[in-house]
């Protein structure tokens, strides 16, 4: 019986970003670009963070975080390596910097047909907050939902 491999988190490098893209593409109908990662990278108050499950990188999470609002962007795990628990500890990691940054809620967009990715924020913590109609691509609803962070769970 095989071992459950072993997650380790660090931040996004630039040397990632083939990697990371290969997995948005595989992972949604409106990927994201090589640039969008790169701004990620750069920008002040984005915070995006890899999985890695036995050294290969399996996911990664797109942070920003201002002042008392924080946001998750973007999440993905390569379809080969999902519902081995990378998600859940990269989601954990994105909490802890948050809070860490000085954010009071999280915030979220997903699609409503997302049911594992809304499994999984319902299953920490967070709360359906409304709906936004045909966002994505003029089809699609969003499900909006936020967690507030509570300094005395970390
Ligand atoms: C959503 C996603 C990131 C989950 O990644 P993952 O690494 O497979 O998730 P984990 O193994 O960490 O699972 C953590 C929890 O999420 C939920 N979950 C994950 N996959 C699920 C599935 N197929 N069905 C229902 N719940 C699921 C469960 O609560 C699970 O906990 P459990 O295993 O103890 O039941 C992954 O399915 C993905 O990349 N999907 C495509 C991209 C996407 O939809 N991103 C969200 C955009 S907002």
């Amino acid at each position: 019986m095989s071992q459950p491999g072993r997650i380790t988190i660090r931040p996004m490098m630039e040397t990632d970003l083939d990697a990371v893209l290969a997995i948005e593409q595989a992972s949604f109908s409106s990927p994201w670009k090589k640039d969008h990662f790169r701004h990620e990278l750069e920008a002040a108050h984005s915070f995006p963070l890899v999985g890695l499950l036995d050294g290969k990188l399996a996911g990664y999470v797109c942070l920003m975080s201002l002042f008392e609002e924080a946001q998750i962007l973007d999440i993905a795990v390569d379809p080969a390596w999902r519902g081995q628990g990378v998600a859940l500890q990269l989601m954990e990691q994105a909490i802890s910097l948050a809070l860490e940054k000085g954010a009071e809620v999280l915030a979220l967009e997903v699609r409503t047909s997302s049911i594992p990715a809304i499994t999984l924020y319902e299953r920490l913590g967070f709360s359906r907050t409304g709906i936004r109609p045909r966002y994505y691509d003029g089809k699609e609803d969003a499900l909006l939902m936020e967690k507030t962070l509570n300094r005395v769970e970390i």
